[in-house]
């Protein structure tokens, strides 16, 4: 497994704003990437990483959340796959936090629909149907975004929306607007 570079906002990279490509076939080339992300996702403690986001033109994401969000180090559940897409999704949404590996130490409150089930394939190439909500939904939302050279940022309702988070002297974390308000 090797630890693969992962693409900033600020690298000029165009490949974090292409439609990605779909794949083919989930070859042996593919499940190494696969496993190159996990390493990758891993090594920088972040919960999802898709393909352009280490420089590749694919429909690939890995996505791996704790079960219990109370407790990171628990046991979590990981997913590989290709061509993931959308297949349904509640009216229903929700705001919540992101951040992104490849937008560094920016935070936004960003709108999901809380439910949805996505269709993909998984590392045999089998099609996989999976039914996911909450914070697992808002992970795989962000992840198939990027395969359409979508980022966060862009689904914010508002420039209050995008923050900073800074340590006060008391030991509390601020909020420090990207956008100060005029
Ligand atoms: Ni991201």
């Amino acid at each position: 497994m090797t630890l693969r570079t992962i693409v900033k906002v600020d690298d000029d990279n165009p490949v974090l704003r292409m439609r990605a490509q779909v794949v083919p076939a989930v070859s042996r080339r593919i499940r190494d990437l696969m496993d190159d992300m996990v390493a990758t996702m891993r090594d920088a403690e972040g919960v999802g990483l898709a393909a352009p986001q280490v420089g590749l033109d694919l429909q690939v994401i890995v996505v791996e959340v704790p079960e219990d969000l109370e407790e990171p180090d628990g046991p979590s559940r990981l997913w590989t796959l290709a061509n993931p897409r959308v297949i349904s999704l509640s009216e229903a949404m929700e705001e919540g936090r992101e951040a992104c590996l490849s937008i560094p130490d920016l935070f936004g409150d960003v709108p999901r629909h809380v439910d949805i089930v996505v269709e993909a394939l998984d590392r045999y190439g089998r099609t996989q149907r999976l039914e996911l909500s909450g914070f697992e939904a808002r992970v795989f939302q962000h992840e198939i975004d990027h395969l359409q050279g979508i980022l966060y940022p862009d689904r914010v309702t508002g420039p209050d929306k995008l923050y900073y988070l800074e340590e006060d002297a008391e030991g509390n974390w601020v909020k420090v607007p990207l956008a100060a308000p005029d």
